[in-house]
């Protein structure tokens, strides 16, 4: 290995090589017997194999399967992708969030289909040329669609080899980083790559999870150094991440005529690039959220619009930040600017918001909103069955 961090599997000399084939073998028999029944890898096609990486990066794979199985069945093809708006593609999106990766494997399909006839390349170097894909999804691809000899890392893998071979340091970080790719490539030399990787990603899923590992039924535990330690849980030693920064949003859903107002985020934009959502603003400190709310509403139709009432207060985490989300419902007089608006604003019956692409905290609201639409005439402007209380309102 020679990166200067300390190894105590065995990894070198021909005794070590033969017991880290053995213990490989024991992986992916284990993974063969043992494995969920998914449907990228019950059919694992390329295209297949493309969006179901694609998904999974940073999800779960219980929140990505509905998700696969909608995208496969309207999307079934790259070039059914291709053909497909960017607006349709992020509608069936919509929930699983990061949707710069929608927009990626809608970008590289076309290209796919402009340069190669619809075909995914075999090679991680090729692979890496397209937008969205990374090392990780480049290795995943080509080792389970193409069965390359390609290493896979992710925070699963990372984990069981910390723990396998006992390995001290934060794999985010170097030299551990580079050390533990290094032992993956050797891994994918024994036995069927594409196995070999989804063998450690199911181990670090359902076996050796963070806090509670299973030892007693995970196939290497006779070959693993954390276990013979009684140490699983010290590894790996990651370096505590940043605490999450705290963010507050105003909304405003302001209704005219048994219509919301909407907008789309032009490409590009910090927050929800190219999705449809309520007119929203970051609320500074000594801002009133009411007034936040008015000002995003009124700068969207482009002109000065009276406060709302309290609707609703929803938090949502995304990235590195913890967003709360105050709404506040307005209700506009008919003779308040008609139904035109700015450009990439447009005012939509409760039901019809279904079919917008949102982010998922205004998709939360939309749903509300959709249960209990406000009175059109009379005295309230709030909503009548989510009327809140919402300090510094
Ligand atoms: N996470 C990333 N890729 C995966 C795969 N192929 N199976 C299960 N979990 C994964």
């Amino acid at each position: 290995m020679g990166i200067g961090v300390r190894v105590r599997g065995p990894l070198s000399g021909e005794a070590a090589g033969e017991a880290l084939r053995l213990a490989v073998v024991a992986l992916v028999t284990w993974y063969r017997r043992e494995g969920r029944a998914l449907p990228w890898r019950s059919d694992p096609a390329p295209y297949r194999v493309w969006v179901s990486e694609v998904m999974l990066q940073q999800t779960q794979v219980a929140t990505v399967r509905p998700y696969f199985d909608r995208f496969l069945c309207r999307f079934p093809t790259v070039t059914a992708l291709a053909a497909a708006s960017e607006d349709a593609v992020l509608q069936v999106w919509q929930g699983l969030g990061y949707y710069t990766r929608a927009r990626a494997l809608h970008a590289a399909s076309r290209r796919l289909v402009a340069e190669r006839g619809g075909e995914l390349p075999r090679t991680v170097a090729e692979l890496r040329r397209l937008p969205g894909i990374g090392p990780y999804t480049a290795g995943a691809i080509a080792s389970i669609a193409f069965g390359a000899r390609e290493p896979v890392v992710d925070g699963n893998v990372a984990r069981v080899l910390t723990r396998w071979f006992a390995l001290g340091g934060d794999p985010r970080r170097q030299p551990l980083q580079a050390q533990i790719w290094s032992i993956a490539e050797r891994l994918v030399g024994h036995e069927d790559p594409g196995d070999v990787n989804q063998a450690l990603m199911e181990l670090g899923a359902i076996l050796c999870t963070p806090r509670s590992p299973v030892c007693a039924a995970c196939p290497i535990a006779a070959h693993c150094h954390a276990h013979r330690l009684r140490a699983e849980v010290r590894y790996p030693e990651l370096a505590p991440r940043p605490r999450p920064q705290a963010l507050t949003m105003a909304a405003g859903v302001a209704w005219r005529s048994g219509r919301v107002l909407v907008v789309r985020a032009p490409e590009g934009s910090r927050w929800w690039s190219g999705l449809w959502h309520f007119p929203v603003s970051e609320v500074a400190e000594r801002e009133r959220p009411v007034a936040v709310a008015a000002a995003a509403v009124g700068r969207a139709l482009g002109r000065d619009v009276p406060d709302g009432a309290p609707m609703m207060r929803l938090c949502h985490a995304v990235t590195r930040y913890r967003i709360e989300l105050l709404v506040f419902s307005l209700r506009l007089e008919k003779k308040e600017g008609a139904r035109r608006c700015r450009e990439g604003c447009a005012w939509r019956r409760p039901a019809e918001l279904e079919g917008l692409a949102m982010p998922a905290p205004h998709r939360r609201v939309a749903r509300a909103i959709g249960l209990a639409p406000p009175a059109e005439r009379g005295g309230s402007c709030a909503h009548p069955r989510r009327r809140l209380r919402i300090s510094g309102a």
